[in-house]
Protein backbone atom coordinates (compact mmCIF):
# COMPACT_ATOMS: atom_id res chain seq x y z
CA UNK A 1 0.00 0.00 0.00
CA UNK A 2 1.38 3.21 -0.95
CA UNK A 3 2.61 5.75 1.88
CA UNK A 4 0.12 8.47 2.83
CA UNK A 5 1.86 11.86 2.47
CA UNK A 6 -0.56 14.17 4.24
CA UNK A 7 -3.20 12.84 6.36
CA UNK A 8 -6.29 15.41 7.47
CA UNK A 9 -8.78 14.10 10.11
CA UNK A 10 -11.81 16.26 10.85
CA UNK A 11 -10.09 19.73 10.20
CA UNK A 12 -11.99 22.82 11.33
CA UNK A 13 -10.97 26.51 11.17
CA UNK A 14 -12.74 29.37 11.07
CA UNK A 15 -12.54 33.50 10.82
CA UNK A 16 -13.66 35.53 13.64
CA UNK A 17 -15.01 38.93 12.23
CA UNK A 18 -14.94 42.36 13.78
CA UNK A 19 -18.18 41.83 15.47
CA UNK A 20 -16.93 38.41 16.79
CA UNK A 21 -18.71 36.42 14.40
CA UNK A 22 -17.45 33.31 13.68
CA UNK A 23 -17.41 31.82 10.28
CA UNK A 24 -15.85 27.77 9.77
CA UNK A 25 -14.60 27.85 6.49
CA UNK A 26 -13.02 25.15 7.25
CA UNK A 27 -15.59 22.21 8.91
CA UNK A 28 -14.85 18.54 9.17
CA UNK A 29 -12.46 18.61 6.83
CA UNK A 30 -10.67 14.96 6.14
CA UNK A 31 -9.17 13.61 3.68
CA UNK A 32 -5.54 11.90 2.67
CA UNK A 33 -2.69 12.13 -0.08
CA UNK A 34 -0.51 9.12 -0.79
CA UNK A 35 2.89 9.74 -2.16
CA UNK A 36 3.32 10.07 -5.74
CA UNK A 37 -0.14 11.27 -5.89
CA UNK A 38 -2.04 15.00 -6.91
CA UNK A 39 -5.33 15.44 -5.42
CA UNK A 40 -7.17 18.51 -7.35
CA UNK A 41 -10.03 20.91 -4.97
CA UNK A 42 -12.57 22.18 -6.88
CA UNK A 43 -15.79 24.13 -5.81
CA UNK A 44 -17.14 27.49 -6.54
CA UNK A 45 -15.29 30.98 -5.14
CA UNK A 46 -16.14 31.32 -1.36
CA UNK A 47 -15.93 27.54 -0.78
CA UNK A 48 -12.83 27.70 1.21
CA UNK A 49 -10.58 26.06 -0.87
CA UNK A 50 -7.48 28.84 -0.18
CA UNK A 51 -8.98 28.56 3.53
CA UNK A 52 -8.06 25.14 3.99
CA UNK A 53 -4.37 25.27 2.08
CA UNK A 54 -3.75 28.11 4.82
CA UNK A 55 -4.77 25.74 7.69
CA UNK A 56 -2.62 23.14 6.15
CA UNK A 57 0.27 25.31 6.42
CA UNK A 58 -0.51 25.98 10.08
CA UNK A 59 -1.23 29.75 8.91
CA UNK A 60 -3.13 31.13 11.51
CA UNK A 61 -3.26 34.51 11.92
CA UNK A 62 -6.06 36.70 12.58
CA UNK A 63 -8.75 36.63 11.82
CA UNK A 64 -8.15 32.62 10.89
CA UNK A 65 -8.02 30.64 14.00
CA UNK A 66 -7.28 26.67 14.24
CA UNK A 67 -10.83 25.11 15.56
CA UNK A 68 -9.58 21.78 15.50
CA UNK A 69 -8.58 18.20 14.18
CA UNK A 70 -5.22 16.63 12.80
CA UNK A 71 -3.03 17.12 10.12
CA UNK A 72 -0.08 14.66 9.92
CA UNK A 73 2.92 14.94 7.27
CA UNK A 74 4.73 11.61 6.55
CA UNK A 75 3.32 10.38 9.81
CA UNK A 76 4.17 13.25 11.86
CA UNK A 77 1.85 15.21 13.31
CA UNK A 78 1.60 18.62 13.21
CA UNK A 79 -1.55 20.06 14.50
CA UNK A 80 -1.62 22.86 16.50
CA UNK A 81 1.97 24.50 16.19
CA UNK A 82 2.74 27.75 16.55
CA UNK A 83 3.08 29.65 13.52
CA UNK A 84 6.30 30.31 14.59
CA UNK A 85 7.30 26.99 14.85
CA UNK A 86 5.40 26.57 11.68
CA UNK A 87 7.79 28.63 9.97
CA UNK A 88 11.01 27.39 11.22
CA UNK A 89 9.94 23.67 11.31
CA UNK A 90 7.24 22.43 8.43
CA UNK A 91 7.37 25.36 5.83
CA UNK A 92 9.12 24.43 2.90
CA UNK A 93 10.68 20.89 3.95
CA UNK A 94 7.51 19.50 5.07
CA UNK A 95 4.73 21.83 2.94
CA UNK A 96 4.93 24.40 1.04
CA UNK A 97 2.40 26.61 -0.64
CA UNK A 98 2.11 28.30 -3.94
CA UNK A 99 -0.90 31.05 -2.67
CA UNK A 100 -3.47 32.45 -5.52
CA UNK A 101 -1.51 35.25 -7.36
CA UNK A 102 1.76 34.57 -5.72
CA UNK A 103 3.69 35.82 -8.85
CA UNK A 104 2.41 39.13 -8.22
CA UNK A 105 3.31 39.06 -4.87
CA UNK A 106 6.90 38.96 -5.46
CA UNK A 107 8.72 42.37 -4.04
CA UNK A 108 9.77 43.91 -7.42
CA UNK A 109 12.30 45.44 -5.37
CA UNK A 110 14.45 41.99 -4.71
CA UNK A 111 16.71 39.67 -7.25
CA UNK A 112 14.77 36.40 -7.07
CA UNK A 113 18.00 34.85 -5.17
CA UNK A 114 17.37 36.98 -2.06
CA UNK A 115 14.41 35.34 -2.13
CA UNK A 116 15.68 31.83 -1.91
CA UNK A 117 17.83 33.05 0.71
CA UNK A 118 15.22 33.86 2.72
CA UNK A 119 13.55 30.10 2.49
CA UNK A 120 16.84 28.01 3.29
CA UNK A 121 17.95 30.64 5.92
CA UNK A 122 14.48 30.87 7.94
CA UNK A 123 15.98 26.50 8.27
CA UNK A 124 19.58 27.02 8.05
CA UNK A 125 20.55 30.53 8.96
CA UNK A 126 24.19 29.47 8.44
CA UNK A 127 24.60 28.36 4.80
CA UNK A 128 26.68 30.75 2.47
CA UNK A 129 25.67 32.58 -0.18
CA UNK A 130 27.54 30.78 -2.32
CA UNK A 131 25.90 27.40 -1.40
CA UNK A 132 22.69 28.52 -1.59
CA UNK A 133 23.74 30.36 -5.37
CA UNK A 134 25.25 26.80 -6.20
CA UNK A 135 21.96 24.77 -4.85
CA UNK A 136 19.73 27.64 -6.35
CA UNK A 137 21.34 27.85 -9.71
CA UNK A 138 21.39 23.31 -10.02
CA UNK A 139 18.19 23.58 -9.20
CA UNK A 140 16.89 25.94 -11.58
CA UNK A 141 18.69 24.30 -14.65
CA UNK A 142 17.26 21.14 -13.77
CA UNK A 143 14.25 22.62 -14.15
CA UNK A 144 15.03 24.19 -17.78
CA UNK A 145 14.67 27.62 -15.93
CA UNK A 146 17.42 29.93 -17.07
CA UNK A 147 19.77 30.71 -14.24
CA UNK A 148 20.46 34.42 -15.22
CA UNK A 149 17.09 34.79 -13.56
CA UNK A 150 18.00 34.48 -10.01
CA UNK A 151 20.15 37.70 -10.48
CA UNK A 152 16.89 39.17 -12.14
CA UNK A 153 14.14 41.43 -10.69
CA UNK A 154 10.32 40.13 -10.76
CA UNK A 155 9.66 42.95 -12.99
CA UNK A 156 11.97 41.31 -15.68
CA UNK A 157 10.01 38.05 -15.93
CA UNK A 158 7.11 37.18 -18.17
CA UNK A 159 3.79 36.24 -16.16
CA UNK A 160 4.72 32.32 -16.87
CA UNK A 161 8.14 32.87 -16.15
CA UNK A 162 7.54 34.35 -12.57
CA UNK A 163 5.46 31.79 -11.54
CA UNK A 164 7.93 29.29 -12.25
CA UNK A 165 10.41 31.28 -10.52
CA UNK A 166 7.73 31.28 -7.67
CA UNK A 167 7.25 27.06 -7.70
CA UNK A 168 11.11 26.84 -8.01
CA UNK A 169 11.81 29.19 -4.95
CA UNK A 170 8.67 27.65 -3.05
CA UNK A 171 10.17 23.99 -3.81
CA UNK A 172 13.82 24.77 -2.73
CA UNK A 173 13.96 22.94 0.00
CA UNK A 174 12.20 19.79 -1.01
CA UNK A 175 8.64 19.51 0.52
CA UNK A 176 7.12 16.68 1.45
CA UNK A 177 3.68 18.81 -0.01
CA UNK A 178 3.10 21.22 -2.28
CA UNK A 179 0.02 23.21 -2.42
CA UNK A 180 -0.41 25.30 -5.21
CA UNK A 181 -3.39 27.67 -5.31
CA UNK A 182 -5.26 28.25 -8.63
CA UNK A 183 -1.42 28.36 -9.67
CA UNK A 184 -1.56 28.94 -13.58
CA UNK A 185 -5.29 31.05 -13.72
CA UNK A 186 -4.14 33.92 -14.85
CA UNK A 187 -1.85 32.61 -17.62
CA UNK A 188 -1.87 31.83 -21.25
CA UNK A 189 -2.19 28.30 -22.51
CA UNK A 190 1.19 27.79 -23.10
CA UNK A 191 2.89 29.16 -20.24
CA UNK A 192 0.23 26.90 -18.21
CA UNK A 193 1.50 24.30 -19.67
CA UNK A 194 5.18 24.92 -18.56
CA UNK A 195 3.51 25.46 -15.05
CA UNK A 196 2.27 22.51 -14.98
CA UNK A 197 5.34 20.23 -16.30
CA UNK A 198 7.22 21.40 -13.88
CA UNK A 199 5.34 20.66 -10.94
CA UNK A 200 4.90 16.87 -12.20
CA UNK A 201 9.00 17.18 -13.14
CA UNK A 202 9.37 18.24 -9.34
CA UNK A 203 7.18 15.06 -8.26
CA UNK A 204 9.00 12.78 -10.71
CA UNK A 205 12.32 13.78 -10.02
CA UNK A 206 11.49 13.65 -6.21
CA UNK A 207 11.82 17.09 -5.28
CA UNK A 208 8.36 16.95 -3.59
CA UNK A 209 6.34 13.85 -3.07
CA UNK A 210 2.68 14.50 -3.38
CA UNK A 211 0.38 17.47 -4.51
CA UNK A 212 -2.49 19.44 -4.05
CA UNK A 213 -3.93 21.22 -6.47
CA UNK A 214 -6.64 24.03 -6.23
CA UNK A 215 -8.39 25.32 -9.47
CA UNK A 216 -11.93 26.40 -10.26
CA UNK A 217 -10.30 24.70 -13.85
CA UNK A 218 -12.03 21.44 -13.67
CA UNK A 219 -11.32 20.24 -16.84
CA UNK A 220 -7.58 21.09 -16.01
CA UNK A 221 -8.60 18.76 -12.64
CA UNK A 222 -9.01 16.22 -14.68
CA UNK A 223 -6.00 16.00 -17.00
CA UNK A 224 -3.66 16.59 -14.15
CA UNK A 225 -4.73 15.13 -10.95
CA UNK A 226 -5.27 11.41 -9.80
CA UNK A 227 -8.08 12.64 -7.06
CA UNK A 228 -10.55 14.92 -7.36
CA UNK A 229 -12.37 16.37 -4.23
CA UNK A 230 -15.47 18.48 -4.15
CA UNK A 231 -16.00 21.57 -1.51
CA UNK A 232 -19.00 23.14 -0.92
CA UNK A 233 -19.62 26.09 2.05
CA UNK A 234 -16.97 24.75 3.54
CA UNK A 235 -17.30 20.58 3.28
CA UNK A 236 -16.26 18.09 1.37
CA UNK A 237 -19.32 17.02 -0.14
CA UNK A 238 -17.56 14.32 -3.02
CA UNK A 239 -14.12 12.97 -3.51
CA UNK A 240 -13.05 10.13 -5.74
CA UNK A 241 -10.87 9.51 -8.54
CA UNK A 242 -10.33 12.20 -11.28
CA UNK A 243 -12.32 10.04 -13.45
CA UNK A 244 -14.97 9.12 -11.12
CA UNK A 245 -15.30 12.38 -10.52
CA UNK A 246 -16.32 14.22 -14.10
CA UNK A 247 -18.13 11.17 -15.65
CA UNK A 248 -19.86 9.72 -12.60
CA UNK A 249 -20.48 12.17 -10.00
CA UNK A 250 -23.16 11.50 -7.07
CA UNK A 251 -23.68 14.63 -5.13
CA UNK A 252 -26.20 16.81 -6.75
CA UNK A 253 -23.73 19.69 -6.33
CA UNK A 254 -20.68 17.88 -7.65
CA UNK A 255 -22.92 16.56 -10.86
CA UNK A 256 -23.96 20.32 -11.17
CA UNK A 257 -20.19 21.31 -11.32
CA UNK A 258 -19.50 18.30 -13.72
CA UNK A 259 -22.40 19.15 -16.12
CA UNK A 260 -21.37 22.91 -16.08
CA UNK A 261 -18.10 22.04 -18.02
CA UNK A 262 -17.22 20.29 -21.03
CA UNK A 263 -14.50 17.34 -21.18
CA UNK A 264 -12.62 17.23 -24.23
CA UNK A 265 -13.48 13.60 -24.56
CA UNK A 266 -15.05 11.43 -26.75
CA UNK A 267 -18.88 11.57 -26.79
CA UNK A 268 -18.88 14.74 -24.86
CA UNK A 269 -19.29 17.15 -27.52
CA UNK A 270 -22.56 17.37 -27.35
CA UNK A 271 -23.51 17.95 -23.83
CA UNK A 272 -25.64 20.44 -23.12
CA UNK A 273 -23.40 23.52 -20.41
CA UNK A 274 -25.84 23.95 -17.35
CA UNK A 275 -25.51 26.55 -14.38
CA UNK A 276 -26.15 25.48 -10.66
CA UNK A 277 -28.93 28.15 -9.91
CA UNK A 278 -28.84 30.34 -6.96
CA UNK A 279 -25.46 30.71 -4.64
CA UNK A 280 -23.66 29.33 -1.89
CA UNK A 281 -25.14 30.01 1.41
CA UNK A 282 -23.67 32.54 3.79
CA UNK A 283 -21.32 30.86 6.45
CA UNK A 284 -21.89 33.12 8.93
CA UNK A 285 -24.97 31.44 9.86
CA UNK A 286 -25.03 28.01 7.01
CA UNK A 287 -28.45 26.02 6.83
CA UNK A 288 -29.06 23.43 9.59
CA UNK A 289 -29.51 20.60 7.41
CA UNK A 290 -27.32 19.85 3.74
CA UNK A 291 -26.20 23.31 2.94
CA UNK A 292 -26.85 22.75 -0.67
CA UNK A 293 -30.47 22.01 -0.17
CA UNK A 294 -31.16 25.74 -1.19
CA UNK A 295 -29.90 24.74 -4.42
CA UNK A 296 -30.76 21.35 -4.87
CA UNK A 297 -33.30 19.98 -6.87
CA UNK A 298 -33.59 16.55 -5.30
CA UNK A 299 -34.09 18.40 -1.65
CA UNK A 300 -36.57 16.62 0.46
CA UNK A 301 -37.84 18.04 3.95
CA UNK A 302 -35.55 15.60 5.85
CA UNK A 303 -32.48 17.31 3.97
CA UNK A 304 -33.15 20.62 5.85
CA UNK A 305 -33.64 18.96 8.54
CA UNK A 306 -31.18 16.14 9.07
CA UNK A 307 -27.32 16.90 9.65
CA UNK A 308 -25.83 14.76 6.69
CA UNK A 309 -22.75 13.09 7.14
CA UNK A 310 -19.82 11.89 4.51
CA UNK A 311 -20.24 8.52 3.37
CA UNK A 312 -18.41 6.04 1.86
CA UNK A 313 -19.33 4.14 -0.72
CA UNK A 314 -17.70 1.17 -3.20
CA UNK A 315 -17.12 1.54 -6.76
CA UNK A 316 -14.89 -0.92 -9.00
CA UNK A 317 -11.90 1.40 -10.64
CA UNK A 318 -10.24 1.24 -13.94
CA UNK A 319 -8.68 -1.56 -13.18
CA UNK A 320 -11.68 -3.12 -11.88
CA UNK A 321 -10.05 -3.26 -8.17
CA UNK A 322 -12.21 -2.82 -4.97
CA UNK A 323 -11.58 1.01 -3.91
CA UNK A 324 -13.06 2.67 -1.09
CA UNK A 325 -11.90 5.80 -1.18
CA UNK A 326 -15.59 7.40 -2.94
CA UNK A 327 -16.87 9.85 -0.50
CA UNK A 328 -20.18 11.66 -0.19
CA UNK A 329 -22.43 14.02 1.81
CA UNK A 330 -26.46 13.35 0.69
CA UNK A 331 -28.57 11.37 2.43
CA UNK A 332 -29.79 10.37 -1.00
CA UNK A 333 -28.59 5.99 -1.09
CA UNK A 334 -25.75 6.19 -4.16
CA UNK A 335 -28.03 3.56 -6.52
CA UNK A 336 -31.25 6.38 -6.23
CA UNK A 337 -29.42 9.50 -7.23
CA UNK A 338 -27.43 7.64 -10.22
CA UNK A 339 -30.98 6.10 -11.60
CA UNK A 340 -32.22 9.65 -10.82
CA UNK A 341 -29.41 11.09 -13.18
CA UNK A 342 -29.95 8.30 -15.86
CA UNK A 343 -33.81 8.59 -16.08
CA UNK A 344 -33.32 12.74 -16.54
CA UNK A 345 -30.59 11.82 -19.44
CA UNK A 346 -26.75 12.82 -19.24
CA UNK A 347 -23.81 12.40 -21.51
CA UNK A 348 -21.61 12.16 -17.91
CA UNK A 349 -24.40 9.15 -16.08
CA UNK A 350 -22.59 6.15 -17.73
CA UNK A 351 -21.56 4.56 -14.37
CA UNK A 352 -17.72 5.60 -15.02
CA UNK A 353 -18.06 2.99 -18.09
CA UNK A 354 -16.99 4.62 -21.65
CA UNK A 355 -19.09 7.13 -22.81
N1 LIG B 1 -10.33 37.42 6.16
C1 LIG B 1 -11.54 36.87 6.18
N2 LIG B 1 -12.46 37.22 7.13
C2 LIG B 1 -13.68 36.65 7.17
N3 LIG B 1 -14.11 35.71 6.30
C3 LIG B 1 -13.26 35.34 5.33
C4 LIG B 1 -11.94 35.89 5.21
N4 LIG B 1 -11.33 35.32 4.15
C5 LIG B 1 -12.23 34.45 3.62
N5 LIG B 1 -13.39 34.46 4.33
C6 LIG B 1 -14.59 33.66 4.07
O1 LIG B 1 -14.22 32.29 4.07
C7 LIG B 1 -14.93 31.60 3.05
C8 LIG B 1 -13.97 30.81 2.21
O2 LIG B 1 -13.10 31.69 1.50
P1 LIG B 1 -11.89 31.14 0.60
O3 LIG B 1 -11.10 32.33 0.18
O4 LIG B 1 -11.20 30.07 1.35
O5 LIG B 1 -12.68 30.53 -0.63
P2 LIG B 1 -12.11 29.94 -1.99
O6 LIG B 1 -12.81 28.65 -2.21
O7 LIG B 1 -10.63 29.91 -1.98
O8 LIG B 1 -12.64 30.99 -3.07
P3 LIG B 1 -11.98 31.43 -4.47
O9 LIG B 1 -12.30 30.34 -5.44
O10 LIG B 1 -12.68 32.71 -4.79
O11 LIG B 1 -10.52 31.62 -4.28
C9 LIG B 1 -15.72 32.64 2.27
O12 LIG B 1 -17.05 32.56 2.69
C10 LIG B 1 -15.11 33.94 2.67
O13 LIG B 1 -16.08 34.95 2.71
S1 LIG C 1 -29.03 15.81 1.15
FE1 LIG C 1 -30.84 16.43 0.01
S2 LIG C 1 -30.52 18.59 -0.51
FE2 LIG C 1 -28.55 17.72 0.07
S3 LIG C 1 -27.61 17.06 -1.82
FE3 LIG C 1 -28.69 15.28 -1.02
S4 LIG C 1 -30.73 15.37 -1.95
FE4 LIG C 1 -29.80 17.40 -2.25
MG1 LIG D 1 -9.19 30.83 -3.14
Amino acid sequence: MAKKMLEVKDLTTKYITRFRENIYAVDHVSFEVEEGKTLGIAGESGCGKSTLALSLMGYYFPPLYYSGGEITIDGRNISGLKPDDVRKSILGTEIAYIPQAAMNALNPTAKIIRFIEDVIHAHDPKKTKKDIYDLAKERFEILNLPSDVLQKHSVELSGGMKQRTVIAISTILSPKVLIADEPSSALDVTSQKLVIKMMYDLMNMGYIKSMIFITHELPLLYNVTDDIMVMYAGQIVESGSARQMVFDPVHPYSKGLMDSIIVPEEGTRDAKLTAIPGTPPNLKDPPKGCRFADRCKYVMPLCQTSFVTMRRFGELDDDGNAESQRRYRCIVPVHELKETFKREGGLRNTGGAAI
